[in-house]
């Protein structure tokens, strides 16, 4: 599907409610799953990915259904054997988690994918997941992953990768093998995993980059799930750069682990306010309020990059209109997402005249540039590109042509629809 997306000249304005967490919805889908009795999730996610989660806990025996605005799920703690592949769709997160929640189980399963999921990496969920005694065979270490269950034992494993989804694989391998599992990263990665587990009454530890894990019974829950940041992420930077705007967008997920953008935005001299600060479900929540603001440039590096992984993509359409040189590096692993975010930003980009480079973990990009769009521009299938490319066409001086806008549905089946009512 093509999408043209216009100028927007007289600015941005008004208040949106963030649509449902997508990391936090998976979570919630598998946890409760794996709880005895019934467990209530408020505000489930719309989007495919997660449904991709709850259709695989669905073909694992458990029983799930919605009512009004609730996903109620009614587990007896322990998953069945499927009578066929489980399907993952386009969802790293579903595929990599349910590998760790599979390999101990006592029956056999494939987890499939589509084809961009198919050719992503799964050696670094394959290998420590061996090491704890799984039994996992792929072609190059690619989807399909077959799983033979087996009991598992503990592992302390130090991760090269700062990645939630190799943590949460380890550690939901670690709710069920015997021992005490402990999973280290370079930097702390999005922490929703450690957050749900000990909510649901897991035995689990965080001490710095260690997370530590021991064999555990999780409780059925009543989890109330955010609005997400990375869907946040593109009205801030929208609001950011559209001049005359201001909007504030409300029921926020403020995890610190998953705020980089904030605090680059900050650094690049953005107009941005907290209000209304609160916990829900273990997690901090709060409105966001975005004015139109004259940029600087920055440098993103480091430890902030597992905190904004997801945003890169707009954060690369906010640089073009921050003046100086913006500098990301260390985002190597760009490059193993939805699509190679790295090459399909700059090729992207360049196509409606902004000055930025490709370099092997990240981006040049010198501002502030005109954009000047009147052409056609792809998403690779990659939903979070289909929704920074769509911010860029705010500003562009030409009408903007998105080609596959549908893939924003991946976990923003929402998005137009509220850029709507901000727009009008
Ligand atoms: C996710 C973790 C991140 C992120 C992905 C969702 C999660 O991936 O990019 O969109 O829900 O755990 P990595 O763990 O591979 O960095």
């Amino acid at each position: 599907m093509q999408k043209v997306v216009k100028n927007i000249s007289n600015g941005l304005k008004g208040e949106i409610t963030i649509p449902s967490d997508k990391s936090i919805s998976h979570r919630a889908v598998m946890f409760a799953s794996l709880a005895n009795g019934k467990s209530v999730i408020k505000n489930f996610s719309k989007g495919q990915d997660p449904l991709s989660s709850l259709n695989v806990c669905k073909s694992l025996g458990i029983e799930a259904e919605f009512k009004n605005d609730l996903l109620i799920i009614n587990s007896s703690g322990k998953f069945s054997a499927p009578q066929h592949k489980l399907d993952c769709g386009n969802s790293g997160t579903t595929m990599r988690l349910m590998s760790g929640i599979l390999a101990g189980q006592n029956f056999n399963s494939t987890l499939t994918g589509d084809e961009s999921l198919s050719k992503r990496p799964m050696r670094r969920v394959i290998e420590p997941l061996s090491l704890m005694g799984a039994d996992i065979k792929s072609s190059d270490f690619k989807a399909p992953l077959n799983i033979s269950g087996k009991i598992l034992h503990s592992i302390d494993y130090v991760s090269k990768l700062a990645s939630a989804q190799v943590k949460s694989c380890i550690l939901l391998a670690g709710l069920n093998a015997e021992g005490k599992t402990s999973f280290t990263e370079p930097y702390v990665s999005r922490n929703h995993t450690e957050i749900m587990l000990r909510y649901m009454g897991a035995n689990i530890n965080t001490y710095k980059n260690t997370v530590t894990i021991e064999k555990s019974e999780l409780e059925p829950e009543t989890i109330e799930i955010c609005g997400d940041i990375s869907s946040a992420a593109f009205f801030i930077v929208a609001g950011l750069i559209v001049p005359n705007s201001k909007i504030i967008l409300k029921n926020v997920g403020l995890n610190p682990t998953r705020t980089g953008i904030i605090e680059v935005a900050e650094k690049m001299g953005a107009n941005i306010e907290i209000l209304d600060k609160k916990t829900v479900s273990g997690e901090d929540v709060g409105d966001i309020q975005i004015s139109y603001s004259e940029l600087k440039a920055c440098t993103i590096e480091g430890e902030i990059i597992p905190r904004l992984i997801d945003e890169l993509p707009v954060i690369a359409v906010l640089a073009t209109q921050a003046k100086g040189t913006t500098i990301i590096k260390d985002a190597q692993d760009l490059r193993n997402k939805e699509s190679d975010r790295i090459k399909a930003v700059v090729t992207e980009l360049k196509k409606i005249g902004a000055d930025i480079e490709e370099t092997p973990d990240g981006f040049i990009i010198n501002g502030k540039k005109h954009l000047t769009g009147g052409v056609e521009v792809e998403t690779y299938h990659d939903h979070r590109l289909a929704m920074s490319l769509y911010v860029a066409g705010l500003i562009c001086e030409k009408p903007l042509s998105i080609n596959g806008f549908e893939w924003v549905g991946i976990s923003f089946p929402e998005f137009e629809k509220l850029f709507n009512v901000i727009t009008l």
